[in-house]
């Protein structure tokens, strides 16, 4: 089965998608996006997705012309053809296509351009993580802030790029003020005197949907937990360490800068409680799924 592309409504194979060499994401990262994946046609935390997006775009002063129900009916469709089952549904939407090779925005004169891709999901829900704290340091907030989703991801690429040369899978990286943020695409959570602390939204990270619904989950399911600016040394001193995003929902972090965090463990495992939070998280999403996205998506569509 095909990955589908829906540019701007026209919906073809991912290989025959085509944007125009003017297009101002492709030119400049000029473009916001989501990733959201679907469990038996139902997006997950689609209404959070949506209002993210809508909160990058004005971040950017770029001006959405679809309503919530136009960019749901094409992700619908555009699932529909697909037929993958449980799919990866990205949304990107540029800044359209320029008069010029200009970066100024007075050259941006047509309507933004929307991308959908569809593919079928794969998910790395506990995958193990190995982490590197890199030297990259995470854009400042004031420059380009990582609460905005946009599609320059250069920070993140030479991050991860840095972890992996030194054969980590996934980097942590600091801020200006020695504050740890955030992974290249996950939020990070460590467990230190039996409290899961995870790096508050001013210490220049992206507010993840994750993250938001594994604060709500943590103290039903008996854990102390808050949002605390976290030191590079307090990572190395913490019990248990773990990623989260939409994909990996909950990724155990077996090593940090190339020690392993629980030698005792069998290879791969993380620590008790994250072991118990993983199939938690599962439950809570598919409780989520059937009580309130369900009902929400079905309801945007008129069905
Ligand atoms: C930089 C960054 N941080 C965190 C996340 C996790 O966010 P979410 O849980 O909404 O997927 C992502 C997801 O792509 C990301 O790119």
């Amino acid at each position: 089965m095909a990955n589908l592309c829906n540019v701007d409504g026209q919906i073809s194979s991912e290989a025959d998608a085509r944007i125009p060499v003017l297009d101002r994401g492709f030119l400049f990262g000029d473009s916001i996006y989501e990733v959201v994946r679907t469990h038996d046609g139902v997006p997950l935390t689609w209404s959070e997705h949506w209002n993210r997006l809508q909160a990058s775009a004005a971040s950017l002063a770029m001006e959405l012309d679809l309503s919530e129900i136009d960019v749901a009916r094409r992700v619908a469709e555009t699932m529909a053809q697909a037929d993958h089952g449980d799919s990866y549904v990205r949304i990107i939407v540029t800044r359209g296509t320029g008069d010029a090779p200009n970066i100024d925005v007075a050259y941006a004169n047509s309507p933004p351009r929307w991308v959908l891709m569809v593919r079928p999901l794969q998910l790395a829900v506990g995958k193990p993580v190995h982490l590197a704290m890199v030297d990259r340091l995470r854009n400042d907030r004031r420059a380009l802030d990582p609460a905005t989703k946009s599609g320059n991801y250069l920070n993140n690429v030479l991050g991860l790029a840095e972890a992996k040369a030194s054969g980590a899978t996934d980097c942590i990286m600091l801020n200006h003020d020695g504050s740890v943020t955030e992974a290249s695409t996950s939020n990070l959570f460590a467990r230190i005197d039996g409290v899961w602390c995870t790096p508050p939204l001013n210490a220049g990270i992206l507010a993840g949907i994750t993250r938001s619904m594994l604060l709500e989950l943590l103290p039903k399911a008996g854990e102390r937990v808050e949002e605390r600016h976290l030191t590079g040394n307090d990572l190395a001193s913490a019990e248990e360490i773990f990623l989260s995003s939409t994909l990996r929902d909950i990724g155990p972090v077996t090593h940090l800068n190339g020690r392993a965090l629980h030698p005792n463990q069998p290879n791969g495992v993380g620590g008790e409680s994250t072991t118990r939070l993983i199939p938690a998280f599962g439950e809570f999403i598919e409780r989520r799924l059937a009580e309130r996205d369900g009902p929400y998506w079905r309801n945007l569509l008129g069905q």
